[in-house]
């Protein structure tokens, strides 16, 4: 049996107040749409329909790599009538599960539960019992306790607002009836729509059961209408990764100050993190790595035992067992250090590699460049790499010592061993084991005075 999930997306999320439809608005980066689908996509042998709508184009084309049928709601008459749009992509003996695409902390737990009360005698829903259901639909229920319908909020009769238990809008049931139910919709009621909720009412005159769970928490159903929920959530979910990140060995100084925007290919044990960490797209972190407070890490490789100080910004980049990086440091794309490297202060390392036990402490730009083991490079050492118009290479070989506020004019090697001068500017390859620089002679003028104030 195969299930095919339809993702409501097609609301126009007015109290937003953006231009951006709402299903693109983002949690750790990714849009909401994007989290539901990708809840949905756990699910095995699942198909994934998108009712989108409002904005529409602009969804489609952002989140077009999702592996999804898109279906366009033109008029946005109901939640039933935008289930209605994908009707022809139901089969009969399909599980059918409704999500809602701006509702995006739901858990494969809660639907799991939710599709084993699915049968030909019963349907499932999701119901949440709310402290405030203002705004839900309320869980009708009969005095032995069987669900008997939904009542949506502004439907709702005095004594059913009293109802503590709300509708998630999470439904599933097989094809066939739903179709059926879908075919018999009617929009007389307070908001002229096309309510999905009504079939409730038509399963129990059919004599078939509705079964429901919750989830596990409030937060899990919890739908996005504005931003102050959409930071609440946002919340919700940086806890969530931090917790899991504590489970499997990390230490946080602050859970609330550490924030994940992606995922971790690998994460060691005996890692600790301080506080404002930031973690972007896909790292992958070995033992014993310490970061600390005030670094942004995105799409790094780092092997076990780096210590990386305060206030690095690491990017793309490459890190080696035992290095020790910052405060202050910059790694751009494709810096790529081996192991037990230093990179001080205010240096700026981008697309070059740098050997075992080299040193680049202090004020640096290396672009450009590959550097090779036990090399020293000076305070405000300088790759020129770049005319206005190409860019070049510079080669440092093993042990070679740069003397402070070198320029190397690249394209230019350094041989092995050699020693550049402090305040040289290198245009030529320079030999192997020599002493090499380039500066003027220091001269004194004698008669010279300094100019007085009348
Ligand atoms: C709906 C439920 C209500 C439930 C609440 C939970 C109905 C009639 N009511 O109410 O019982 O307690 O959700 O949040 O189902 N959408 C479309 N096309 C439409 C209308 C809506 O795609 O024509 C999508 C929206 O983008 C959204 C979802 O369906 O993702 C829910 O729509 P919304 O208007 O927020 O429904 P509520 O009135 O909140
Ligand atoms: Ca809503």
């Amino acid at each position: 049996m195969s299930i095919k999930t339809i993702i409501l997306a097609a609301g126009q999320g007015t109290r937003m107040r953006s231009s951006k439809p709402k299903v693109l608005h983002k949690i750790a980066d990714r849009a909401l749409l994007h989290h539901v689908y990708d809840t949905s996509q756990q699910l095995d042998n699942n198909d994934i329909i998108i009712i989108y709508g409002h904005g529409g184009e602009l969804v489609k084309q952002e989140l077009n790599q999702l592996d999804a049928n898109w279906v366009e709601q033109k008029q946005q008459l109901g939640t039933g009538h935008a289930v209605q749009q994908a009707v022809n992509f139901i089969d009969d003996d399909d599980k059918v599960l409704i999500l809602y695409g701006d509702v995006p902390l739901l858990k494969k737990s809660s639907i799991d539960e939710l599709l084993e009360n699915v049968s030909s005698q019963s349907i499932g829903l999701l119901t949440v019992n709310l402290d405030n259901p203002t705004g839900y639909g309320r869980i009708v229920r009969s005095d032995g306790g069987e669900v008997q319908k939904i009542v949506e909020e502004k439907d709702a009769s005095v004594a059913e607002k009293l109802i503590d238990e709300g509708n998630t809008g999470i439904i599933a049931t097989l094809g066939y009836l739903l179709k059926n139910w879908l075919s018999s919709l009617q929009n007389s009621n307070a908001q002229n729509e096309f309510y999905l909720t009504d079939i409730i009412e038509m399963a129990v005159n059919e004599g078939i059961e509705v079964k429901t769970n919750q989830p596990q928490s409030q937060d899990e159903v919890l739908g996005v209408n504005d931003r102050k929920q959409l930071a609440y959530l946002e919340r919700v979910y940086q806890l969530e990764q931090t917790e899991k990140m504590m489970e499997q060995g990390v230490s946080l100084r602050d859970p609330t100050r550490v924030d994940v925007r992606g995922t971790f290919q690998h994460l060691g044990q005996d890692v600790e993190v301080d506080i404002n960490v930031l973690f972007e797209g896909c790292n992958s972190i070995g033992n014993n790595v310490k970061i600390g407070a005030n670094s942004i890490v995105k799409n790094a490789v780092i092997a076990d035992d780096v210590e990386i100080l305060a206030h690095c910004i690491i990017e793309d980049a490459v890190i080696g067992a035992g290095c020790r990086i910052g405060p202050f440091a910059r790694l751009r794309p494709q810096a790529e250090l081996a192991s037990e490297v230093h990179i001080g202060n205010f240096v700026e390392i981008k697309k070059s590699t740098v050997g075992t036990g080299s040193k680049i402490n202090h004020l640096s730009y290396i672009g450009d460049a590959s550097i090779g083991s036990k090399v020293n490079i000076g305070a405000g050492t300088i790759t020129c790499n770049y005319d206005g118009v190409n860019k070049f290479k510079t080669v440092i070989e093993d042990d070679v010592f740069i003397g402070s506020d070198t320029q190397l004019i690249a394209p230019v090697t350094v041989g092995k061993g050699a020693t550049i001068g402090a305040g040289s500017t290198i245009t030529k390859d320079t030999p192997e084991q020599k002493l090499t620089l380039s500066r003027s002679k220091q001269t004194s003028i004698t008669a010279w005075q300094r100019p007085k104030k009348r």
